[in-house]
């Protein structure tokens, strides 16, 4: 993300995760509870560990916002761990009084193997800090000053789970398509609903075997993975481009989403329907409205055709493997024996989807977010709006 950069750094039991994120107009209205309202939204969910009871998650800005408005300078935040305090030698930044015990028996399934080797690290702690789904906290305290700036232009950015294990719950088509008239209020029933469940999904006959399942599995000492999708509302035509790989949207949101933790592959719009489909049933035909403009009456291509935004909902989703931390570990090797030896165990959640998809808003928002200024430019919020407008105003009726 070069035109709305952020850089997190923190490690998941030491004291606090600190966010910088940069080139934020100046002018943005902001609060601390906008961004704390998305960091409690990724801590519920059906399936989480302890960790998640302990800790309450709540920023502090320390820089970039004044009188409830971003300056225009980098805005700065941090999010302490509670659980910190309960750490102490072992995560001290000075060299302990007393040896510290070293993680050394590998868990499958996460970076501990090949972080150690990469890093030279005798003790796989140096890894497993960082490689933590904690830093997760941060991405959303940033996607929660993206979804803000894009919220100021109506773009709107929403998440809900599609499947858990082997649950599927029903995703009605209209929640991807742009919305209008009546179809508005059903849709907002939708994203109501979701955000009322414990597994954020609408489909309250799949909720509840999603949560089932999550039970059996946990008392099984077993783990879930699942699906989520995100949707974008709202987005205007042309974000991104088609003319270098690496300025193409549809290539920056499945890095973006790609890069959350567990997330396996990404999906954009019904491209796995898709791959198996003639081309005359897969593409949406374009049409022109005189009161509406530019309209599809389908959108299989999830908002983008080409590296470019197409004006319909931006629909991406995460396939997420299932949790590695396994209660009844699996078979492993000691990284200083290297003798067989069951995995280390550490607290640990049982499936994460909800909280997943959440993550999955921030990243898709900070992305289009990114996209955005990168095309209308300017050092305000009013600098800004003048260049939307303008722009608009090229093809809509
Ligand atoms: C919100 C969230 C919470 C997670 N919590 C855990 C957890 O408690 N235990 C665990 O083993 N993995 C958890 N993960 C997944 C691991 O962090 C991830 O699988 C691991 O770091 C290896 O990275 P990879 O799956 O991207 O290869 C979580 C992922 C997310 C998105």
């Amino acid at each position: 993300m070069k035109y709305l950069s952020f850089l997190s750094a923190g490690e998941s039991h030491g004291p606090q995760l600190t966010i910088v994120l940069q080139n934020l107009p100046a002018g943005l209205p902001l609060s601390q509870d906008d961004v704390n309202h998305d960091l409690a939204r990724r801590q519920r969910g059906f399936g989480r560990g302890g960790r998640m009871q302990i800790e309450r998650d709540c920023v502090r800005f320390v820089g970039g916002v004044r009188h409830g408005a971003t300056l225009g300078s980098p805005l700065a935040m941090v999010i302490e761990n509670r659980d910190w305090p309960n750490w102490g030698q072992k995560m001290a930044a000075e060299p302990p009084t007393e040896p510290v015990e070293k993680v050394t028996r590998l868990r499958p399934g996460h970076a501990d193997l090949a972080g150690a080797i990469k890093y030279a690290h005798d003790d796989v702690r140096n890894v497993l800090e960082r490689a933590s789904a904690r830093e997760t906290a941060a991405r959303v305290a940033a996607g929660a000053v993206a979804r803000r700036l894009l919220a100021h232009f109506g773009i709107e950015v929403r998440s809900h789970t599609v499947r858990i294990g082997q649950t599927e719950a029903a995703s009605p088509e209209i929640l991807r398509l742009d919305p209008s008239g009546s179809e508005q209020a059903e849709i907002r029933a939708h994203w109501e609903a979701v955000e009322a469940s414990e597994v954020r999904c609408a489909d309250a006959q799949a909720a509840a075997r999603m949560i089932e399942d999550i039970r059996q599995t946990r008392a099984n000492g077993n783990t879930l993975g699942g699906v989520f999708e995100v949707v974008a509302y709202r987005v205007p035509i042309g974000l991104g481009s088609h003319t270098q790989w690496d300025e193409k949207l549809d290539g920056r949101l499945m890095q973006a989403v790609g890069s959350i933790h567990s997330v396996k592959a990404v999906e954009l719009g019904e491209a796995l329907w898709g791959a198996s489909r003639y081309g005359s049933e897969v593409h949406d035909p374009i049409e022109w409205d005189a009161a509406l403009g530019w309209r599809r009456p389908t959108n299989h291509a999830g908002g983008l055709e080409g590296g470019l935004t197409t004006g319909q909902p931006v629909v991406v989703r995460g396939f997420c493997k299932p949790i590695s931390t396994l209660i009844h570990p699996l078979p492993s090797t000691d990284l200083a024996t290297r003798q067989p030896s069951p995995a280390h165990v550490e607290r640990s959640d049982v499936c994460v989807i909800p909280a997943a998809g959440v993550v999955g808003e921030a990243m898709v928002a900070l992305t289009l977010a990114d996209a955005f200024r990168q095309k209308f430019g300017g050092d305000s919020v009013a600098e800004i709006e003048r260049n939307y407008r303008t722009y608009l105003a090229t093809y809509q009726p």
